[in-house]
Protein backbone atom coordinates (compact mmCIF):
# COMPACT_ATOMS: atom_id res chain seq x y z
CA UNK A 1 0.00 0.00 0.00
CA UNK A 2 1.11 3.53 -0.55
CA UNK A 3 2.77 5.59 2.02
CA UNK A 4 0.06 7.65 3.96
CA UNK A 5 1.37 11.23 3.50
CA UNK A 6 2.14 13.65 6.33
CA UNK A 7 2.82 17.52 6.55
CA UNK A 8 6.33 17.99 5.75
CA UNK A 9 7.33 20.60 8.89
CA UNK A 10 6.00 22.50 11.91
CA UNK A 11 5.55 25.21 10.85
CA UNK A 12 3.75 23.85 8.10
CA UNK A 13 1.33 21.76 10.47
CA UNK A 14 0.57 25.18 12.42
CA UNK A 15 -0.35 27.23 9.31
CA UNK A 16 -2.87 24.55 7.91
CA UNK A 17 -4.57 24.41 10.93
CA UNK A 18 -4.67 28.01 11.53
CA UNK A 19 -5.94 28.15 7.95
CA UNK A 20 -8.68 25.91 8.32
CA UNK A 21 -9.74 27.90 11.80
CA UNK A 22 -9.26 31.28 10.15
CA UNK A 23 -11.93 31.70 7.93
CA UNK A 24 -15.11 33.44 7.65
CA UNK A 25 -15.94 32.69 10.77
CA UNK A 26 -13.42 35.36 12.20
CA UNK A 27 -13.98 37.97 9.63
CA UNK A 28 -17.67 37.35 9.06
CA UNK A 29 -19.66 35.38 11.32
CA UNK A 30 -17.84 36.70 14.46
CA UNK A 31 -18.40 40.21 13.93
CA UNK A 32 -21.81 39.57 12.93
CA UNK A 33 -22.18 37.65 16.26
CA UNK A 34 -20.79 40.42 18.21
CA UNK A 35 -23.29 42.56 16.93
CA UNK A 36 -25.97 40.59 16.84
CA UNK A 37 -25.66 39.59 20.96
CA UNK A 38 -24.66 42.65 22.11
CA UNK A 39 -20.41 42.94 21.35
CA UNK A 40 -17.99 43.00 24.82
CA UNK A 41 -20.36 40.44 27.04
CA UNK A 42 -20.42 38.43 23.85
CA UNK A 43 -16.39 38.70 23.16
CA UNK A 44 -15.64 37.75 27.22
CA UNK A 45 -18.21 34.51 27.04
CA UNK A 46 -16.40 33.38 23.41
CA UNK A 47 -13.04 34.00 25.31
CA UNK A 48 -13.67 31.28 28.12
CA UNK A 49 -15.72 29.07 25.28
CA UNK A 50 -12.46 28.78 23.36
CA UNK A 51 -10.24 28.77 26.54
CA UNK A 52 -12.08 26.08 28.75
CA UNK A 53 -13.86 24.06 25.67
CA UNK A 54 -12.47 24.64 22.33
CA UNK A 55 -8.54 24.05 23.27
CA UNK A 56 -9.20 21.03 24.66
CA UNK A 57 -11.10 19.88 21.84
CA UNK A 58 -9.30 20.55 19.67
CA UNK A 59 -6.07 18.69 20.87
CA UNK A 60 -8.56 15.59 21.53
CA UNK A 61 -9.01 15.48 17.46
CA UNK A 62 -5.37 15.79 16.86
CA UNK A 63 -5.00 12.86 19.82
CA UNK A 64 -7.53 10.37 17.38
CA UNK A 65 -5.98 12.07 14.30
CA UNK A 66 -2.55 11.64 15.12
CA UNK A 67 -2.84 8.16 16.82
CA UNK A 68 -4.42 6.36 13.90
CA UNK A 69 -2.99 8.22 10.95
CA UNK A 70 -6.65 7.72 9.55
CA UNK A 71 -9.23 9.67 7.90
CA UNK A 72 -12.19 10.04 10.59
CA UNK A 73 -14.55 6.84 9.87
CA UNK A 74 -11.46 4.71 10.16
CA UNK A 75 -9.77 6.32 12.90
CA UNK A 76 -13.45 6.03 15.09
CA UNK A 77 -13.39 1.95 13.54
CA UNK A 78 -9.89 1.40 14.58
CA UNK A 79 -10.22 3.04 17.90
CA UNK A 80 -13.01 1.71 18.68
CA UNK A 81 -13.82 -1.62 16.74
CA UNK A 82 -16.92 -2.89 16.75
CA UNK A 83 -18.88 -0.18 18.42
CA UNK A 84 -20.90 2.60 17.62
CA UNK A 85 -18.47 4.83 17.80
CA UNK A 86 -18.21 4.73 13.68
CA UNK A 87 -21.23 6.82 13.86
CA UNK A 88 -19.23 9.65 15.14
CA UNK A 89 -16.39 9.94 11.62
CA UNK A 90 -19.57 9.47 9.92
CA UNK A 91 -21.14 12.37 11.69
CA UNK A 92 -18.17 14.53 10.71
CA UNK A 93 -17.93 13.59 7.15
CA UNK A 94 -21.62 14.81 6.87
CA UNK A 95 -20.83 18.11 8.35
CA UNK A 96 -17.65 18.43 6.53
CA UNK A 97 -19.79 18.04 3.19
CA UNK A 98 -23.03 20.52 4.17
CA UNK A 99 -20.75 22.97 5.84
CA UNK A 100 -18.33 23.16 2.36
CA UNK A 101 -21.87 23.81 0.52
CA UNK A 102 -23.33 26.72 2.58
CA UNK A 103 -20.29 28.21 3.29
CA UNK A 104 -18.88 28.32 -0.39
CA UNK A 105 -21.28 30.73 -1.10
CA UNK A 106 -20.41 32.97 0.84
CA UNK A 107 -16.97 32.37 -0.24
CA UNK A 108 -18.15 33.37 -4.02
CA UNK A 109 -19.55 36.35 -2.60
CA UNK A 110 -16.51 37.40 -1.46
CA UNK A 111 -14.98 36.51 -5.21
CA UNK A 112 -17.50 38.51 -6.67
CA UNK A 113 -16.69 41.31 -4.59
CA UNK A 114 -12.79 41.25 -5.02
CA UNK A 115 -13.88 40.91 -8.48
CA UNK A 116 -16.34 44.23 -8.22
CA UNK A 117 -13.23 45.82 -5.97
CA UNK A 118 -10.66 45.50 -8.45
CA UNK A 119 -12.72 46.90 -11.42
CA UNK A 120 -13.82 49.92 -9.25
CA UNK A 121 -17.87 49.10 -8.82
CA UNK A 122 -17.64 48.95 -4.82
CA UNK A 123 -16.10 52.25 -4.39
CA UNK A 124 -18.53 53.49 -6.92
CA UNK A 125 -21.89 52.10 -6.60
CA UNK A 126 -24.32 54.29 -5.82
CA UNK A 127 -26.57 51.59 -3.35
CA UNK A 128 -24.32 49.03 -1.63
CA UNK A 129 -27.37 47.35 -0.01
CA UNK A 130 -29.45 47.50 -3.08
CA UNK A 131 -26.71 46.07 -5.09
CA UNK A 132 -25.74 43.24 -2.30
CA UNK A 133 -29.80 42.49 -2.50
CA UNK A 134 -29.87 42.18 -6.11
CA UNK A 135 -26.57 39.96 -6.89
CA UNK A 136 -27.57 37.46 -4.03
CA UNK A 137 -30.94 37.83 -5.31
CA UNK A 138 -29.92 36.79 -8.99
CA UNK A 139 -30.31 33.60 -10.08
CA UNK A 140 -27.04 32.53 -12.24
CA UNK A 141 -24.01 34.90 -10.88
CA UNK A 142 -23.84 33.51 -7.40
CA UNK A 143 -23.72 30.27 -8.85
CA UNK A 144 -20.64 30.71 -10.94
CA UNK A 145 -19.09 31.92 -8.28
CA UNK A 146 -19.70 29.21 -5.93
CA UNK A 147 -18.10 26.98 -8.49
CA UNK A 148 -15.21 29.17 -9.11
CA UNK A 149 -13.93 29.14 -5.41
CA UNK A 150 -15.28 25.40 -5.20
CA UNK A 151 -12.68 24.76 -8.41
CA UNK A 152 -9.99 26.71 -6.12
CA UNK A 153 -10.30 24.85 -3.38
CA UNK A 154 -10.21 21.54 -5.84
CA UNK A 155 -6.40 22.83 -6.96
CA UNK A 156 -5.10 23.11 -3.71
CA UNK A 157 -7.03 19.35 -2.99
CA UNK A 158 -5.55 17.23 -6.14
CA UNK A 159 -2.11 18.26 -5.39
CA UNK A 160 -2.04 16.46 -2.09
CA UNK A 161 -1.24 17.53 1.59
CA UNK A 162 2.17 18.51 0.90
CA UNK A 163 1.70 19.67 -2.38
CA UNK A 164 -1.03 20.98 -1.98
CA UNK A 165 -2.49 22.09 1.72
CA UNK A 166 0.92 22.67 2.95
CA UNK A 167 2.46 24.37 0.26
CA UNK A 168 -0.76 26.48 -0.42
CA UNK A 169 -1.54 27.43 3.60
CA UNK A 170 2.45 28.56 4.06
CA UNK A 171 1.97 31.12 1.58
CA UNK A 172 -1.73 32.28 2.11
CA UNK A 173 -1.59 32.26 5.59
CA UNK A 174 1.67 35.26 6.12
CA UNK A 175 0.10 37.04 3.34
CA UNK A 176 -3.58 36.91 4.95
CA UNK A 177 -1.92 37.73 8.61
CA UNK A 178 -0.15 40.96 6.79
CA UNK A 179 -3.30 42.16 4.99
CA UNK A 180 -5.14 42.14 8.31
CA UNK A 181 -2.55 43.91 10.17
CA UNK A 182 -2.61 47.15 7.58
CA UNK A 183 -6.36 47.22 7.18
CA UNK A 184 -6.42 47.88 11.69
CA UNK A 185 -4.10 50.21 11.15
CA UNK A 186 -6.56 51.45 8.40
CA UNK A 187 -9.43 51.53 10.60
CA UNK A 188 -8.34 52.64 13.48
CA UNK A 189 -7.99 55.84 11.72
CA UNK A 190 -11.51 56.07 10.91
CA UNK A 191 -13.79 58.68 12.71
CA UNK A 192 -15.97 55.83 15.12
CA UNK A 193 -13.25 53.95 16.08
CA UNK A 194 -13.74 55.29 19.60
CA UNK A 195 -17.25 53.91 19.80
CA UNK A 196 -16.43 50.81 17.85
CA UNK A 197 -13.86 50.13 21.01
CA UNK A 198 -16.32 51.00 23.66
CA UNK A 199 -18.49 48.75 21.90
CA UNK A 200 -15.99 45.42 21.79
CA UNK A 201 -14.37 46.71 25.18
CA UNK A 202 -17.16 47.57 27.79
CA UNK A 203 -19.61 44.75 28.41
CA UNK A 204 -23.06 45.39 29.62
CA UNK A 205 -23.74 42.29 31.27
CA UNK A 206 -27.51 42.36 31.47
CA UNK A 207 -27.11 40.84 28.17
CA UNK A 208 -26.54 37.68 29.25
CA UNK A 209 -28.82 34.69 28.17
CA UNK A 210 -29.38 31.59 26.91
CA UNK A 211 -29.12 32.44 23.33
CA UNK A 212 -25.88 34.63 23.89
CA UNK A 213 -24.44 31.38 25.92
CA UNK A 214 -25.21 29.00 22.46
CA UNK A 215 -24.39 31.53 20.23
CA UNK A 216 -21.03 32.23 21.63
CA UNK A 217 -20.46 27.95 21.86
CA UNK A 218 -21.26 28.01 18.50
CA UNK A 219 -19.15 30.36 17.08
CA UNK A 220 -16.02 28.93 19.05
CA UNK A 221 -16.72 25.38 17.54
CA UNK A 222 -17.34 26.57 13.85
CA UNK A 223 -14.20 29.54 14.50
CA UNK A 224 -11.72 26.85 15.89
CA UNK A 225 -13.08 24.33 12.84
CA UNK A 226 -14.05 22.08 16.05
CA UNK A 227 -16.56 18.89 16.85
CA UNK A 228 -16.67 17.32 14.06
CA UNK A 229 -13.17 15.39 11.38
CA UNK A 230 -11.70 18.42 9.65
CA UNK A 231 -8.63 18.59 12.21
CA UNK A 232 -9.10 15.39 13.23
CA UNK A 233 -7.87 14.57 9.36
CA UNK A 234 -5.28 17.37 9.43
CA UNK A 235 -4.45 15.44 13.06
CA UNK A 236 -3.60 12.31 10.62
CA UNK A 237 -1.02 14.55 8.68
CA UNK A 238 1.00 15.02 11.60
CA UNK A 239 4.14 13.65 12.19
CA UNK A 240 5.08 12.05 15.48
CA UNK A 241 7.15 14.93 16.62
CA UNK A 242 4.51 17.06 16.54
CA UNK A 243 3.66 18.68 19.84
CA UNK A 244 -0.12 18.45 20.17
CA UNK A 245 -0.91 20.57 22.93
CA UNK A 246 1.14 23.13 21.40
CA UNK A 247 0.08 23.03 18.17
CA UNK A 248 -3.74 23.95 19.94
CA UNK A 249 -2.01 26.29 21.75
CA UNK A 250 -1.22 28.18 18.93
CA UNK A 251 -3.86 27.93 16.55
CA UNK A 252 -6.61 28.58 19.22
CA UNK A 253 -4.33 32.15 20.00
CA UNK A 254 -3.77 32.97 16.40
CA UNK A 255 -7.71 32.28 15.53
CA UNK A 256 -8.83 34.29 18.59
CA UNK A 257 -6.45 37.38 17.66
CA UNK A 258 -7.51 37.28 14.11
CA UNK A 259 -11.35 37.09 14.93
CA UNK A 260 -10.87 40.42 17.61
CA UNK A 261 -9.02 41.79 14.51
CA UNK A 262 -11.67 41.07 12.74
CA UNK A 263 -13.94 43.27 14.83
CA UNK A 264 -11.53 46.28 14.94
CA UNK A 265 -11.66 46.32 11.05
CA UNK A 266 -15.14 45.94 10.83
CA UNK A 267 -17.02 47.95 13.74
CA UNK A 268 -14.97 51.63 13.52
CA UNK A 269 -16.19 51.03 9.82
CA UNK A 270 -19.48 50.71 10.26
CA UNK A 271 -19.73 53.26 13.46
CA UNK A 272 -18.23 55.67 11.26
CA UNK A 273 -20.53 55.52 8.32
CA UNK A 274 -23.97 55.22 10.85
CA UNK A 275 -25.94 53.99 7.86
CA UNK A 276 -26.45 50.47 9.38
CA UNK A 277 -26.98 49.17 13.05
CA UNK A 278 -23.93 46.84 14.29
CA UNK A 279 -26.35 44.66 14.48
CA UNK A 280 -27.37 44.40 10.76
CA UNK A 281 -26.56 40.50 10.40
CA UNK A 282 -24.67 38.69 7.29
CA UNK A 283 -25.13 41.79 5.20
CA UNK A 284 -22.35 44.23 7.15
CA UNK A 285 -19.28 43.36 5.30
CA UNK A 286 -21.02 43.32 2.11
CA UNK A 287 -23.45 46.43 2.62
CA UNK A 288 -21.70 48.51 5.26
CA UNK A 289 -18.10 48.02 4.11
CA UNK A 290 -18.75 49.40 0.78
CA UNK A 291 -20.08 53.06 1.84
CA UNK A 292 -16.71 52.99 3.70
CA UNK A 293 -14.72 52.36 1.01
CA UNK A 294 -16.66 54.90 -1.07
CA UNK A 295 -15.89 57.42 1.67
CA UNK A 296 -12.43 56.69 1.52
CA UNK A 297 -12.37 56.82 -2.13
CA UNK A 298 -14.38 60.02 -2.00
CA UNK A 299 -11.43 61.64 -0.02
CA UNK A 300 -8.22 60.07 -1.62
CA UNK A 301 -9.31 57.87 -4.79
CA UNK A 302 -6.22 55.29 -4.70
CA UNK A 303 -6.83 54.42 -0.75
CA UNK A 304 -10.37 53.98 -0.89
CA UNK A 305 -10.05 51.35 -3.78
CA UNK A 306 -6.57 49.50 -2.21
CA UNK A 307 -8.84 48.74 1.28
CA UNK A 308 -11.57 47.73 -0.99
CA UNK A 309 -9.48 44.92 -2.89
CA UNK A 310 -7.18 44.27 0.13
CA UNK A 311 -10.41 44.00 2.40
CA UNK A 312 -12.43 41.10 -0.20
CA UNK A 313 -8.72 39.43 -1.27
CA UNK A 314 -8.62 39.03 2.48
CA UNK A 315 -12.00 37.46 3.00
CA UNK A 316 -11.35 35.25 -0.05
CA UNK A 317 -8.13 33.64 1.31
CA UNK A 318 -9.99 33.19 4.25
CA UNK A 319 -12.18 31.68 3.20
CA UNK A 320 -10.25 29.49 1.13
CA UNK A 321 -7.91 28.25 3.54
CA UNK A 322 -10.80 26.87 5.29
CA UNK A 323 -12.41 25.44 2.41
CA UNK A 324 -9.57 23.53 1.69
CA UNK A 325 -10.00 21.70 5.63
CA UNK A 326 -13.56 20.66 5.16
CA UNK A 327 -12.59 19.26 1.30
CA UNK A 328 -10.17 17.36 2.38
CA UNK A 329 -11.65 15.10 5.30
CA UNK A 330 -14.71 14.17 2.85
CA UNK A 331 -11.63 13.09 -0.07
CA UNK A 332 -9.37 11.62 2.61
CA UNK A 333 -12.52 9.56 3.60
CA UNK A 334 -13.55 8.60 -0.43
CA UNK A 335 -10.21 7.63 -1.59
CA UNK A 336 -9.11 5.59 1.73
CA UNK A 337 -12.95 3.82 2.05
CA UNK A 338 -13.48 3.17 -1.95
CA UNK A 339 -10.30 3.19 -3.50
CA UNK A 340 -10.71 6.40 -5.75
CA UNK A 341 -7.48 8.00 -6.82
CA UNK A 342 -7.50 11.14 -4.87
CA UNK A 343 -8.87 13.45 -8.35
CA UNK A 344 -11.62 11.61 -8.86
CA UNK A 345 -12.53 11.54 -5.29
CA UNK A 346 -12.20 15.25 -4.90
CA UNK A 347 -13.90 15.68 -7.92
CA UNK A 348 -16.52 13.74 -6.73
CA UNK A 349 -16.60 16.19 -3.43
CA UNK A 350 -16.16 19.44 -5.68
CA UNK A 351 -19.39 18.82 -7.98
CA UNK A 352 -21.41 17.15 -5.32
CA UNK A 353 -20.62 20.66 -3.69
CA UNK A 354 -21.20 22.82 -6.56
CA UNK A 355 -24.58 21.39 -6.57
CA UNK A 356 -25.65 21.37 -2.82
CA UNK A 357 -24.35 25.17 -2.79
CA UNK A 358 -26.40 26.32 -5.97
CA UNK A 359 -29.35 25.16 -3.54
CA UNK A 360 -28.09 27.47 -0.65
CA UNK A 361 -27.43 30.15 -3.04
CA UNK A 362 -30.89 30.01 -4.84
CA UNK A 363 -32.63 30.22 -1.54
CA UNK A 364 -31.31 33.76 -1.17
CA UNK A 365 -33.61 34.74 -4.18
CA UNK A 366 -35.35 31.58 -6.28
CA UNK A 367 -35.98 29.77 -3.27
CA UNK A 368 -36.51 31.82 -0.85
CA UNK A 369 -40.33 30.16 -0.56
CA UNK A 370 -38.57 27.31 -0.11
CA UNK A 371 -38.74 26.62 4.19
CA UNK A 372 -37.59 24.16 6.77
CA UNK A 373 -38.23 24.05 10.09
CA UNK A 374 -38.69 27.47 12.18
CA UNK A 375 -39.63 28.95 8.75
CA UNK A 376 -35.75 28.30 8.01
CA UNK A 377 -34.19 28.21 4.44
CA UNK A 378 -31.51 26.00 2.75
CA UNK A 379 -28.73 28.30 3.57
CA UNK A 380 -30.20 29.15 7.37
CA UNK A 381 -31.17 25.30 8.05
CA UNK A 382 -27.53 24.24 7.14
CA UNK A 383 -26.03 26.75 8.77
CA UNK A 384 -28.37 26.12 11.55
CA UNK A 385 -28.42 22.36 11.80
CA UNK A 386 -24.31 22.64 11.46
CA UNK A 387 -22.94 24.92 14.15
CA UNK A 388 -25.48 24.96 16.51
CA UNK A 389 -26.80 20.90 16.65
CA UNK A 390 -24.39 18.73 15.16
CA UNK A 391 -21.47 20.13 16.47
CA UNK A 392 -22.09 20.60 19.96
CA UNK A 393 -23.13 16.99 19.59
CA UNK A 394 -20.15 16.29 18.08
CA UNK A 395 -18.37 18.32 20.47
CA UNK A 396 -19.72 15.93 23.29
CA UNK A 397 -19.50 12.84 22.36
CA UNK A 398 -15.72 13.91 21.12
CA UNK A 399 -14.66 14.85 24.44
CA UNK A 400 -16.37 11.65 25.93
CA UNK A 401 -14.52 9.45 23.69
CA UNK A 402 -11.38 11.11 24.32
CA UNK A 403 -11.86 11.60 27.92
CA UNK A 404 -13.58 8.51 28.89
CA UNK A 405 -13.49 5.60 26.53
CA UNK A 406 -10.12 5.82 25.35
CA UNK A 407 -7.37 4.86 27.81
CA UNK A 408 -5.96 7.44 30.48
CA UNK A 409 -2.23 5.98 29.48
CA UNK A 410 -2.98 5.82 25.41
CA UNK A 411 -3.79 9.81 25.39
CA UNK A 412 -0.66 10.58 27.64
CA UNK A 413 1.27 9.02 25.36
CA UNK A 414 0.35 10.54 22.62
CA UNK A 415 0.71 14.15 24.05
CA UNK A 416 3.61 13.72 25.63
CA UNK A 417 5.04 11.56 22.23
CA UNK A 418 5.32 8.23 23.12
CA UNK A 419 6.83 10.12 26.94
CA UNK A 420 9.51 12.33 24.95
CA UNK A 421 8.11 15.92 26.09
CA UNK A 422 8.23 16.56 29.61
CA UNK A 423 4.89 18.70 30.87
CA UNK A 424 4.53 20.13 34.41
CA UNK A 425 1.70 18.01 36.26
CA UNK A 426 -0.84 20.55 36.41
CA UNK A 427 -1.39 20.62 32.22
CA UNK A 428 -2.60 17.09 32.21
CA UNK A 429 -4.61 17.36 35.64
CA UNK A 430 -6.75 20.76 33.74
CA UNK A 431 -6.90 18.68 30.23
CA UNK A 432 -8.52 15.82 32.08
CA UNK A 433 -10.28 18.38 33.77
CA UNK A 434 -11.52 20.13 30.96
CA UNK A 435 -12.41 17.40 28.75
CA UNK A 436 -14.01 15.10 31.23
CA UNK A 437 -16.53 17.07 33.16
CA UNK A 438 -16.31 20.78 31.66
CA UNK A 439 -16.55 20.36 28.09
CA UNK A 440 -18.91 17.86 27.99
CA UNK A 441 -21.07 19.12 30.82
CA UNK A 442 -21.13 22.93 29.78
CA UNK A 443 -21.84 21.83 25.95
CA UNK A 444 -25.19 19.65 27.41
CA UNK A 445 -26.80 22.51 29.83
CA UNK A 446 -26.32 25.51 26.88
CA UNK A 447 -27.72 22.92 24.54
CA UNK A 448 -30.67 21.67 26.67
CA UNK A 449 -31.00 25.62 27.77
CA UNK A 450 -31.24 26.31 24.03
CA UNK A 451 -33.89 23.41 23.26
CA UNK A 452 -36.28 23.95 26.03
CA UNK A 453 -36.46 27.17 26.89
N1 LIG B 1 -13.25 27.60 11.09
C1 LIG B 1 -13.65 28.09 9.82
C2 LIG B 1 -14.04 29.54 9.94
O1 LIG B 1 -13.87 30.12 10.96
C3 LIG B 1 -14.75 27.29 9.20
C4 LIG B 1 -14.42 25.85 9.17
C5 LIG B 1 -13.42 25.29 8.51
C6 LIG B 1 -15.03 24.84 9.88
N2 LIG B 1 -13.37 23.96 8.77
C7 LIG B 1 -14.35 23.68 9.61
C8 LIG B 1 -16.06 24.85 10.74
C9 LIG B 1 -14.71 22.49 10.19
C10 LIG B 1 -16.44 23.65 11.33
C11 LIG B 1 -15.76 22.52 11.06
O2 LIG B 1 -14.51 30.13 9.00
Amino acid sequence: MEKRATFGSKIGIVLAAAGSAVGLGNIWRFPTEVGENGGAVFIIIYILCVVLIGMPLMTAEFIVGRKTHKNPVDAYRSLAPGTGWVMQGILGIFVAWIILSYYSVVAGWTLQYLISAVTGKVTTMSDSAAYFTHFTQSAWMPLVMVAGVLLMSHWVIVHGVQGGIERYSKFLMPLLLLIIAVLVGGSFAMPGSDEALRFMLKPDFSKINGDVLLSAMGQAFFSLSVGMGALLTYGSYFTDDAKLMTTARKVVVIDTLVAIMGGFIIFPAVFSVQTVAPDAGPGLVFITLPSVFQMAFANVPMVGWVFAVMFYLLLLLAALTSMISLHEPVTAFLIERTGLSRPVATTVVTVTCILLGSLCSLSFGPLADVRFLFGMTFFDFFDFISAKIIMPIGGILLSIFVGWYLPKDMVIKELTNNHTLRFPRWLFVSFFFLIRWVAPLAILAIFIDELLF
